[in-house]
Protein backbone atom coordinates (compact mmCIF):
# COMPACT_ATOMS: atom_id res chain seq x y z
CA UNK A 1 0.00 0.00 0.00
CA UNK A 2 1.12 3.77 -0.77
CA UNK A 3 -0.68 6.56 -0.73
CA UNK A 4 0.11 8.54 -3.87
CA UNK A 5 -3.79 8.97 -4.31
CA UNK A 6 -4.68 8.81 -0.86
CA UNK A 7 -7.97 10.68 0.04
CA UNK A 8 -8.81 10.93 -3.53
CA UNK A 9 -11.91 9.21 -5.48
CA UNK A 10 -11.36 7.58 -8.43
CA UNK A 11 -13.95 6.56 -11.11
CA UNK A 12 -13.05 3.71 -13.59
CA UNK A 13 -15.11 2.61 -16.47
CA UNK A 14 -15.74 -0.88 -17.99
CA UNK A 15 -13.65 -2.56 -14.72
CA UNK A 16 -14.91 -5.63 -14.46
CA UNK A 17 -11.71 -6.88 -15.95
CA UNK A 18 -8.90 -6.58 -18.42
CA UNK A 19 -7.42 -2.64 -17.75
CA UNK A 20 -9.63 -1.45 -16.14
CA UNK A 21 -9.50 -3.72 -13.29
CA UNK A 22 -6.19 -3.53 -13.26
CA UNK A 23 -6.01 0.44 -12.81
CA UNK A 24 -9.04 -0.02 -10.12
CA UNK A 25 -6.62 -2.52 -7.98
CA UNK A 26 -3.62 0.24 -8.32
CA UNK A 27 -5.62 3.18 -7.51
CA UNK A 28 -7.01 1.53 -4.48
CA UNK A 29 -3.47 0.36 -3.75
CA UNK A 30 -2.56 3.96 -3.68
CA UNK A 31 -5.13 4.69 -0.91
CA UNK A 32 -8.17 6.04 -3.41
CA UNK A 33 -11.94 5.21 -2.71
CA UNK A 34 -12.69 3.82 -6.39
CA UNK A 35 -16.07 3.62 -8.06
CA UNK A 36 -15.98 0.56 -10.34
CA UNK A 37 -18.24 0.85 -13.68
CA UNK A 38 -19.56 -1.89 -15.79
CA UNK A 39 -22.04 -3.75 -17.61
CA UNK A 40 -22.86 -6.81 -15.54
CA UNK A 41 -25.72 -6.66 -13.33
CA UNK A 42 -23.32 -7.67 -10.44
CA UNK A 43 -19.96 -7.23 -9.72
CA UNK A 44 -16.98 -9.92 -11.85
CA UNK A 45 -15.05 -12.13 -9.26
CA UNK A 46 -12.29 -9.83 -9.95
CA UNK A 47 -13.91 -6.55 -8.45
CA UNK A 48 -15.14 -8.60 -5.57
CA UNK A 49 -11.62 -9.73 -4.57
CA UNK A 50 -10.38 -6.09 -4.69
CA UNK A 51 -13.77 -5.15 -2.63
CA UNK A 52 -12.55 -7.48 0.32
CA UNK A 53 -9.01 -6.66 -0.16
CA UNK A 54 -9.88 -3.20 0.79
CA UNK A 55 -13.25 -2.75 2.66
CA UNK A 56 -15.02 -0.06 2.56
CA UNK A 57 -13.19 1.52 -0.37
CA UNK A 58 -14.21 -0.26 -3.74
CA UNK A 59 -18.17 0.61 -4.75
CA UNK A 60 -19.07 -1.48 -8.00
CA UNK A 61 -21.96 0.18 -10.16
CA UNK A 62 -23.62 -1.50 -12.90
CA UNK A 63 -24.42 0.58 -16.31
CA UNK A 64 -23.85 0.77 -19.59
CA UNK A 65 -21.48 4.12 -20.68
CA UNK A 66 -23.67 4.25 -24.06
CA UNK A 67 -26.96 5.17 -22.15
CA UNK A 68 -27.40 8.75 -21.41
CA UNK A 69 -29.70 8.15 -18.45
CA UNK A 70 -27.36 5.36 -16.99
CA UNK A 71 -24.40 7.81 -16.61
CA UNK A 72 -26.32 10.69 -14.97
CA UNK A 73 -27.23 7.72 -12.58
CA UNK A 74 -23.87 6.57 -12.00
CA UNK A 75 -21.82 9.94 -11.71
CA UNK A 76 -24.72 11.01 -8.76
CA UNK A 77 -24.33 7.52 -6.76
CA UNK A 78 -20.40 7.17 -7.23
CA UNK A 79 -20.11 10.68 -5.78
CA UNK A 80 -23.17 10.09 -3.32
CA UNK A 81 -21.27 7.69 -1.84
CA UNK A 82 -17.84 8.20 -2.41
CA UNK A 83 -17.36 12.25 -2.35
CA UNK A 84 -16.28 14.54 -5.51
CA UNK A 85 -13.95 12.63 -8.39
CA UNK A 86 -11.03 13.30 -8.28
CA UNK A 87 -10.05 11.37 -11.24
CA UNK A 88 -12.07 9.89 -14.11
CA UNK A 89 -10.36 6.42 -16.08
CA UNK A 90 -12.53 6.64 -19.30
CA UNK A 91 -11.52 3.16 -20.02
CA UNK A 92 -14.88 1.44 -21.14
CA UNK A 93 -14.52 0.05 -24.99
CA UNK A 94 -15.57 -2.48 -27.43
CA UNK A 95 -13.04 -4.04 -30.30
CA UNK A 96 -14.26 -5.44 -33.80
CA UNK A 97 -12.65 -5.84 -36.91
CA UNK A 98 -13.29 -6.37 -41.04
CA UNK A 99 -11.50 -5.89 -43.98
CA UNK A 100 -12.67 -2.48 -45.10
CA UNK A 101 -14.80 -3.21 -48.00
CA UNK A 102 -16.90 -5.07 -45.63
CA UNK A 103 -16.78 -2.86 -42.75
CA UNK A 104 -19.94 -1.69 -42.12
CA UNK A 105 -22.64 0.65 -40.55
CA UNK A 106 -23.73 -1.21 -37.49
CA UNK A 107 -20.18 -2.22 -36.59
CA UNK A 108 -19.61 1.25 -36.89
CA UNK A 109 -22.28 1.79 -34.74
CA UNK A 110 -21.15 -0.30 -32.11
CA UNK A 111 -18.09 1.24 -31.82
CA UNK A 112 -18.67 4.73 -31.91
CA UNK A 113 -21.53 4.22 -28.86
CA UNK A 114 -18.94 2.94 -26.99
CA UNK A 115 -15.75 3.87 -27.42
CA UNK A 116 -16.43 7.87 -28.49
CA UNK A 117 -20.17 8.59 -27.55
CA UNK A 118 -19.69 6.93 -24.64
CA UNK A 119 -16.48 8.07 -23.23
CA UNK A 120 -17.25 11.65 -24.44
CA UNK A 121 -20.79 11.81 -22.27
CA UNK A 122 -19.11 9.96 -19.25
CA UNK A 123 -16.53 12.63 -19.67
CA UNK A 124 -18.27 15.23 -19.88
CA UNK A 125 -21.07 14.55 -17.08
CA UNK A 126 -17.78 13.93 -14.86
CA UNK A 127 -16.18 17.39 -15.68
CA UNK A 128 -19.37 19.36 -15.31
CA UNK A 129 -19.07 18.25 -11.24
CA UNK A 130 -15.68 18.81 -11.13
CA UNK A 131 -16.01 22.50 -12.37
CA UNK A 132 -18.98 22.80 -10.02
CA UNK A 133 -17.12 21.82 -7.19
CA UNK A 134 -13.44 22.99 -7.91
CA UNK A 135 -12.04 19.59 -7.33
CA UNK A 136 -8.42 20.54 -6.28
CA UNK A 137 -6.01 18.16 -8.24
CA UNK A 138 -8.98 16.67 -10.55
CA UNK A 139 -7.87 14.71 -13.81
CA UNK A 140 -9.23 12.87 -16.68
CA UNK A 141 -7.65 9.69 -18.20
CA UNK A 142 -9.25 8.51 -21.14
CA UNK A 143 -8.12 4.90 -22.58
CA UNK A 144 -6.91 5.86 -26.50
CA UNK A 145 -4.43 3.36 -28.04
CA UNK A 146 -1.85 2.69 -30.81
CA UNK A 147 -4.83 2.19 -33.37
CA UNK A 148 -5.49 5.58 -32.81
CA UNK A 149 -1.69 7.00 -34.02
CA UNK A 150 -2.52 5.20 -37.17
CA UNK A 151 -4.79 3.18 -39.54
CA UNK A 152 -4.75 -0.63 -39.79
CA UNK A 153 -6.59 -2.64 -43.08
CA UNK A 154 -8.46 -4.64 -41.01
CA UNK A 155 -9.42 -2.34 -38.27
CA UNK A 156 -10.62 0.76 -39.95
CA UNK A 157 -13.55 1.99 -37.54
CA UNK A 158 -11.97 0.61 -34.19
CA UNK A 159 -8.89 2.43 -35.52
CA UNK A 160 -11.03 5.62 -36.18
CA UNK A 161 -12.92 5.48 -32.58
CA UNK A 162 -9.52 5.99 -31.12
CA UNK A 163 -8.22 8.65 -32.86
CA UNK A 164 -11.25 10.49 -31.55
CA UNK A 165 -10.33 9.49 -28.23
CA UNK A 166 -6.74 11.45 -28.79
CA UNK A 167 -8.53 14.53 -30.33
CA UNK A 168 -11.29 14.81 -27.31
CA UNK A 169 -8.63 14.97 -24.75
CA UNK A 170 -7.03 17.40 -26.70
CA UNK A 171 -10.05 19.58 -26.73
CA UNK A 172 -11.07 18.63 -23.66
CA UNK A 173 -7.72 19.57 -21.78
CA UNK A 174 -7.81 22.84 -23.39
CA UNK A 175 -11.26 23.35 -22.48
CA UNK A 176 -10.45 22.82 -18.83
CA UNK A 177 -6.81 24.12 -18.41
CA UNK A 178 -8.59 27.50 -17.06
CA UNK A 179 -9.94 25.39 -14.07
CA UNK A 180 -6.85 23.64 -13.24
CA UNK A 181 -8.22 20.32 -14.79
CA UNK A 182 -6.04 17.90 -16.46
CA UNK A 183 -7.27 15.51 -19.24
CA UNK A 184 -4.86 13.32 -20.80
CA UNK A 185 -4.76 9.77 -22.53
CA UNK A 186 -3.03 6.85 -22.35
CA UNK A 187 -1.93 4.81 -25.41
CA UNK A 188 -1.43 1.21 -24.78
CA UNK A 189 -0.30 -0.93 -27.30
CA UNK A 190 -0.37 -4.89 -27.17
CA UNK A 191 -2.23 -6.03 -24.00
CA UNK A 192 -2.82 -9.55 -22.42
CA UNK A 193 -6.76 -9.14 -21.87
CA UNK A 194 -10.36 -10.39 -22.64
CA UNK A 195 -10.25 -7.98 -25.48
CA UNK A 196 -7.46 -9.12 -27.10
CA UNK A 197 -8.60 -13.10 -27.02
CA UNK A 198 -11.05 -11.23 -29.24
CA UNK A 199 -8.37 -9.67 -31.12
CA UNK A 200 -6.71 -12.80 -31.11
CA UNK A 201 -9.72 -15.04 -32.62
CA UNK A 202 -11.10 -12.37 -35.09
CA UNK A 203 -7.11 -12.13 -36.75
CA UNK A 204 -7.32 -15.75 -37.16
CA UNK A 205 -10.41 -15.56 -38.86
CA UNK A 206 -9.42 -13.06 -41.59
CA UNK A 207 -5.47 -13.89 -41.88
CA UNK A 208 -5.87 -17.59 -41.75
CA UNK A 209 -3.67 -17.84 -38.50
CA UNK A 210 -4.02 -20.80 -35.64
CA UNK A 211 -5.46 -19.30 -32.85
CA UNK A 212 -3.23 -17.61 -30.44
CA UNK A 213 -0.45 -17.08 -32.94
CA UNK A 214 -1.18 -13.47 -33.39
CA UNK A 215 -0.89 -12.77 -29.72
CA UNK A 216 2.56 -14.74 -30.31
CA UNK A 217 3.32 -12.50 -33.19
CA UNK A 218 2.40 -9.19 -31.91
CA UNK A 219 4.29 -10.44 -28.92
CA UNK A 220 7.71 -10.58 -30.64
CA UNK A 221 7.26 -7.55 -32.63
CA UNK A 222 7.40 -5.40 -29.19
CA UNK A 223 10.14 -3.86 -28.88
CA UNK A 224 10.61 -4.56 -25.14
CA UNK A 225 10.02 -8.32 -26.86
CA UNK A 226 6.40 -9.03 -25.08
CA UNK A 227 2.65 -8.12 -24.95
CA UNK A 228 1.96 -5.74 -21.98
CA UNK A 229 0.06 -6.94 -19.06
CA UNK A 230 -2.85 -4.80 -17.41
CA UNK A 231 -0.58 -3.69 -14.24
CA UNK A 232 2.36 -2.21 -16.89
CA UNK A 233 -0.61 0.41 -17.59
CA UNK A 234 -2.33 0.77 -14.64
CA UNK A 235 1.41 2.56 -13.34
CA UNK A 236 1.21 5.20 -15.78
CA UNK A 237 -2.54 5.81 -15.01
CA UNK A 238 -2.05 6.57 -11.13
CA UNK A 239 1.11 8.08 -12.04
CA UNK A 240 -1.39 10.59 -14.38
CA UNK A 241 -3.85 10.89 -11.40
CA UNK A 242 -1.47 11.75 -9.29
CA UNK A 243 0.06 15.67 -8.39
CA UNK A 244 3.14 13.84 -9.45
CA UNK A 245 1.72 14.93 -13.14
CA UNK A 246 0.16 18.15 -12.13
CA UNK A 247 2.30 19.61 -15.61
CA UNK A 248 1.41 17.17 -17.70
CA UNK A 249 -2.43 17.59 -19.13
CA UNK A 250 -3.79 17.47 -23.36
CA UNK A 251 -0.52 14.61 -23.63
CA UNK A 252 -1.48 10.78 -25.08
CA UNK A 253 1.15 8.55 -23.22
CA UNK A 254 1.99 6.01 -25.19
CA UNK A 255 2.71 2.70 -22.85
CA UNK A 256 3.55 0.16 -25.06
CA UNK A 257 6.86 -1.46 -25.08
CA UNK A 258 8.57 1.10 -27.72
CA UNK A 259 5.62 0.37 -30.76
CA UNK A 260 4.96 4.19 -31.39
CA UNK A 261 7.47 6.51 -30.94
CA UNK A 262 5.51 9.88 -30.88
N1 LIG B 1 -5.96 -4.84 -24.69
C1 LIG B 1 -5.25 -4.09 -25.54
O1 LIG B 1 -4.32 -4.56 -26.21
C2 LIG B 1 -5.55 -2.64 -25.70
C3 LIG B 1 -4.71 -1.88 -26.53
C4 LIG B 1 -4.95 -0.55 -26.71
C5 LIG B 1 -6.01 0.06 -26.06
N2 LIG B 1 -6.82 -0.68 -25.26
C6 LIG B 1 -7.92 0.03 -24.63
O2 LIG B 1 -7.83 -0.16 -23.21
C7 LIG B 1 -9.15 -0.19 -22.66
C8 LIG B 1 -9.35 -1.47 -21.90
O3 LIG B 1 -9.16 -2.56 -22.77
P1 LIG B 1 -9.17 -4.09 -22.29
O4 LIG B 1 -8.26 -4.80 -23.20
O5 LIG B 1 -9.01 -4.18 -20.83
O6 LIG B 1 -10.67 -4.47 -22.72
P2 LIG B 1 -11.67 -5.57 -22.11
O7 LIG B 1 -12.62 -5.92 -23.21
O8 LIG B 1 -10.89 -6.65 -21.50
O9 LIG B 1 -12.43 -4.72 -21.00
C9 LIG B 1 -13.31 -3.67 -21.38
C10 LIG B 1 -14.38 -3.54 -20.34
O10 LIG B 1 -15.31 -2.54 -20.78
C11 LIG B 1 -16.60 -2.97 -20.47
N3 LIG B 1 -17.57 -2.33 -21.34
C12 LIG B 1 -17.73 -2.49 -22.68
N4 LIG B 1 -18.79 -1.81 -23.12
C13 LIG B 1 -19.31 -1.17 -22.04
C14 LIG B 1 -20.43 -0.32 -21.87
N5 LIG B 1 -21.22 0.01 -22.88
N6 LIG B 1 -20.68 0.16 -20.63
C15 LIG B 1 -19.89 -0.19 -19.57
N7 LIG B 1 -18.83 -1.01 -19.69
C16 LIG B 1 -18.55 -1.50 -20.92
C17 LIG B 1 -16.56 -4.49 -20.69
O11 LIG B 1 -17.63 -5.15 -20.02
C18 LIG B 1 -15.20 -4.84 -20.14
O12 LIG B 1 -15.23 -5.17 -18.77
C19 LIG B 1 -10.11 0.00 -23.84
O13 LIG B 1 -10.42 1.36 -23.97
C20 LIG B 1 -9.29 -0.48 -25.01
O14 LIG B 1 -9.74 0.07 -26.23
C21 LIG B 1 -6.62 -2.01 -25.07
Amino acid sequence: MNTRLAQRHVLVTGAGGGIGLAIAQACAQAGARVSVVDRAAQPSDGVKGLQLLHPGAVQYLAADVTKAEDIEVFVAAAIEQSGPVHTLVNNAAVFEMAPLLQADADSFDRLFAVNVKGMFFVMQAVLRHMVDAATPGASVINLASQAGRRGEALVAHYCATKAAVISYTQSAALAMAPHGIRVNAISPGVVDTPMWAQVDAQFARYEGLALGEKKRQVGLAVPLGRMGTPQDIAGAAVFLASDEARYITAQTLNVDGGNVMS
